[in-house]
């Protein structure tokens, strides 16, 4: 069964400040222009999706504005900090269904995502290409490669099974709730209209946090990216941190691409961001049409999975 979910067109704030000469370079969207010729590590990142656009290239048509604001708009105005607080309450419960990581896979796999502009293949495609990529270029990293696999599981927040949340409270870039809302962010005017934006305790730059708090001590936009994160700390998966972050904040890209709210960052998650930052030109780069043989890689996954997690999982 294929479950076809409505088209919010995400876009990233990020896409629309990205002028550069094409002919030259590829911005990778975790910051930094990579000139064609030198396009890292053994990674050849192609120029254009399957559709024959460039990445996260969202102006592409331009009648998806109106829906892109629309997603936005509804992102903006109901993500507040209780929101999240709750959400994180309910879905810490774990209540819902116990699976493998690799039946979660399958699961996923019933979920097309047309709110990629990338990406028309099924998703397990997409977390093994990923996966298979940085496999070929940092082959003695198995966390990353695992990390790769599981890092939109959490797109099952989607299903009725999981509750069903709407688009705006599973996907989407995330960014800082708590704090006053960096004009970084997409389509930051929406913010005005979110309860939070006249609260005195939330909107000075710092808000509630401090100075090198540590992102763990952020309260940032609930989607999949922190429920997956939820999913895996609760179950004692032995991923090392970096994999933890990359699963938790690969969707801020405000702080990852645009450098805003740097300030609350510690040691720690600088030295995370390096590896959420190789991690993302991954994420990005490897949506293609060529298909990776699941049965082939199977095996190898699985021996990744045992590895790390146990056998079942609660959901
Ligand atoms: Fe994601
Ligand atoms: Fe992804």
């Amino acid at each position: 069964m294929t479950i076809l979910m409505e088209k919010p067109e995400l876009v990233s704030q990020s896409d629309c400040q990205n002028h550069v000469d094409e002919s030259k370079e590829l911005v990778l969207d975790g910051g930094f222009p990579v000139p064609k010729s030198l396009s890292g590590e053994g990674f050849l990142a192609p120029e254009i999706n399957s559709f024959g656009n460039s990445f996260r290239d969202y102006n592409a048509e331009s009648e998806r504005q109106k829906s892109v604001e629309e997603f936005y708009k509804q992102q903006h105005v109901n993500q507040t900090y209780d929101f999240v607080q709750k959400m994180r309450e309910e879905y810490s419960k774990l209540n819902r269904m116990e699976m493998s990581i690799w039946e979660c896979c399958e699961l996923l796999n019933e979920v097309v995502d047309d709110s990629d502009p990338d990406l028309d293949e099924p998703q397990i495609q997409h977390l093994l290409q990923s996966a298979e990529a940085i496999r070929k270029d940092y082959p003695n990293e198995d966390w990353l490669h695992l990390t790769a696999l599981i890092h939109d599981l959490g797109k099952v927040l989607l299903l009725p099974k999981f509750g069903g949340l709407p688009q705006w409270a599973v996907v989407g870039d995330t960014f800082p709730l708590g704090c006053a809302f960096d004009e970084a962010n997409i389509h930051h005017k929406y913010f005005k209209e979110n309860p939070d934006y006249n609260n005195p305790s939330y909107n000075t730059k710092n808000g509630i946090y401090w100075d090198g708090c540590g992102l763990e001590n952020v309260t940032i936009s609930w989607g999949h990216d922190d429920y997956m994160y939820l999913v895996a700390k609760e179950n004692g998966t032995t991923l090392p941190s970096a994999g933890l972050f990359i699963i938790r904040y690969h969707s801020l890209y405000p702080l990852h691409k645009e450098e805003a709210y740097m300030q609350f960052v510690n040691d720690e998650d600088k030295e995370n961001l390096k590896w959420l930052r190789i991690f993302n030109k991954y994420d990005l780069y490897s949506k293609s049409k060529v298909a990776v043989d699941v049965e082939k890689v199977k095996p190898y996954y699985l021996s990744l999975i045992e590895k790390y997690f146990p056998a079942k999982l609660k959901w």
